[in-house]
């Protein structure tokens, strides 16, 4: 009894990831350990987004080995799959149908104003799909059928929020009050994790230097390997500034998992060399992520729980994902 009650009056959150390749640091200190940290505050809903990965080329046997990846990830970081809402986009069919539907309620025009798709599409110049384009109407409808109150979303996916919430107002203003019109939610801690190798850009694991990007899966001596790679510059001052991005970008990461203010940090290594300091940041992340691999070795070992596990949470999903996606047919004019 108590648990429902608790369960209403919280509010909603939801947030998906793709399971594209490894992930990394970035996807990590920008996104998971969020989802973590907002599972004891809000009724949270967390999704493994398979469908949108195929509109880019994928390889069957590697694409599926990354959905089993991803999601036991999320196990592993420490979310609960009794407390959340933790599935597989496609086990839940309603994200494509409502898709479907929102299309019809969206403009050629708007989505052309994408600019993901505009990056994409230059990117993959011999694969400008349909579905590449039509992204944000799934994406609208993983997030519609929720009803959140709050998305969590990158600077990246700011925009596919923004029409997710203009296709909401729209079709609410045709038919009434069917979808909850989610706000943005930015996290109170947070970094945009750059780079290793060139500071300017964002890390990716699409990048070809490997030494780059830091897997949330990487040992500890790959970890502290890369660090010590770091590019940084020919000053030997530990402190922040738009000038030092290498050394910034060690701090923001230095920062984010030791939840040390960057004048801690400073001081912390007043006096000492960028190697003691490139050291210190890759122990401490190697630290925070050693756990998170020990649990995801043993969850990826038992297929059984796993699968036990994304079939529980496609159940309560699917409660909820019904409902909407009735109600937005009916008001539609479909029969039922
Ligand atoms: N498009 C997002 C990304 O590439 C992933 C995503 C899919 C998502 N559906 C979502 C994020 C719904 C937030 C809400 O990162």
């Amino acid at each position: 009894m108590c648990q429902i009650t608790e369960k209403d009056t919280k509010k909603k959150v939801l947030s998906c990831i793709q399971p594209s390749g490894m992930l990394t640091l970035g996807n990590y200190l920008g996104a998971l350990k969020n989802w973590v940290s907002m599972q004891e505050e809000f009724d949270c809903t967390y999704a493994v987004a398979d469908l949108h990965a195929i509109t880019v080329r994928q390889e069957p046997a590697k694409l599926r080995s990354q959905i089993y990846s991803t999601f036991a990830i999320m196990l592993a970081l420490g979310l609960d799959p009794e407390k959340n809402t933790m599935f597989i986009q496609s086990h839940v069919p309603e994200h494509a149908q409502l898709a479907w539907l929102l299309s019809c309620y969206t403009q050629f025009g708007e989505m052309s104003r994408m600019t993901q798709f505009k990056d994409k599409s230059a990117k993959h110049a011999d694969n400008i799909n349909v579905g590449l384009f039509a992204y944000p109407a799934l994406m609208a409808a993983d997030i519609l059928l929720y009803k959140p109150d709050f998305v969590p979303v990158g600077a990246d996916q700011k925009q596919h929020l923004e029409i997710a919430r203009d296709i909401a107002v729209r079709f609410n203003n045709i038919y009434g009050d069917v979808f909850t019109v989610p706000e943005p939610y930015i996290p109170k801690t947070g970094a945009r994790v750059m780079s290793l190798q060139d500071p300017s850009k964002k890390m990716s694991k699409s990048d070809e230097n490997v030494n780059s990007w830091v897997a949330i899966l990487d040992s500890k001596d790959d970890i502290i390997r890369k660090f010590k790679r770091a590019v940084t510059d020919s000053e030997t001052v530990v402190r922040y500034s738009q000038d030092k991005p290498g050394i910034s970008n060690l701090l923001g990461i230095y920062s984010a998992v030791t939840g040390k203010s960057n004048e801690q940090i400073e001081r912390e290594f007043e006096g000492k060399g960028y190697g003691d300091f490139k050291l210190a940041v890759g122990e401490a992340v190697a630290d925070e992520l050693a756990p998170i691999k020990a649990a995801y070795d043993k969850i990826i070992s038992d297929k059984g729980e796993l699968e036990r596990l994304y079939r529980l949470g496609a159940d309560k999903a699917e409660r909820v994902a019904r409902k909407t996606y009735f109600k937005a047919m009916k008001k539609v004019g479909f029969v039922l």
